[in-house]
């Protein structure tokens, strides 16, 4: 074999033996990813709780995590979206909560949250389970003068303020469901464990 056939028969060893150790590698750090990943996810599959981090949430922001397979809304209202709530009253089906299904106990109030700044609620319209759309801008066109922020569900049209109240006249029966919730710090909350069940 002369030299310049050798060279490349070793040239070739190499490019394959780096190309096997790369394959090795990433095999090696995918697994335990996967892993690692796979109880958390059947976890959040049969209902364990998650976690939520608030803390980069800017004030009319929405945040979405994902509890038993459906999307919870994390609304960081701002001091004028707050204002506005008590207003909208006349216009709401449910405006006091008053279907108690709806919420826990510490969100039937006025603002419908443990603290009026951060709304916590399930991302399902109450009428047949489409997923409304985050609206949060003041009196656009397609929604009108009178439109505060809220959630317009695309499907058949209903309507929820930016505290998940149903507005009168349209086909969703009842408020938004507020999911059982604490705060774990001032930032942290977990969705889907109140300590009210042992
Ligand atoms: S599912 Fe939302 S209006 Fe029908």
């Amino acid at each position: 074999m002369s030299t310049e056939a050798v060279d490349k028969s070793r040239r070739r060893f190499l490019t394959a033996a780096t190309g096997v150790v790369g394959a090795v590698g990433a095999a090696a750090v995918a697994v335990p990813f996967v892993s690692s990943m796979l109880p958390s996810a059947r976890a959040r599959a049969a209902g364990a709780p998650v976690e939520a981090d608030l803390s980069k949430l800017e004030p009319g922001q929405l945040l979405t995590v994902e509890w038993r397979g459906k999307p919870v809304w994390i609304v960081r209202r701002t001091e004028e979206a707050l204002k506005t709530l008590s207003s909208l009253d006349s216009s709401l089906r449910d405006p006091a909560s008053d279907v108690i299904s709806q919420q826990p106990e510490y969100a039937h109030n006025a603002v419908r949250s443990i603290k009026p700044e951060f709304m916590i609620m399930v991302g399902i319209c109450t009428h047949l389970g489409c997923s409304p759309t985050f609206r949060p801008e003041m009196a656009p066109a397609d929604l009108g003068p009178a439109w505060k922020g809220g959630f317009a569900c695309p499907c058949h049209g209903s309507r929820f303020d930016l505290a998940g109240r149903v507005y009168q006249n349209v086909p969703a029966p009842t408020n938004l469901v507020v999911p059982p919730h604490k705060y774990l710090s001032d930032h942290f909350i977990l969705i889907g464990d109140d300590g009210s069940v042992a």
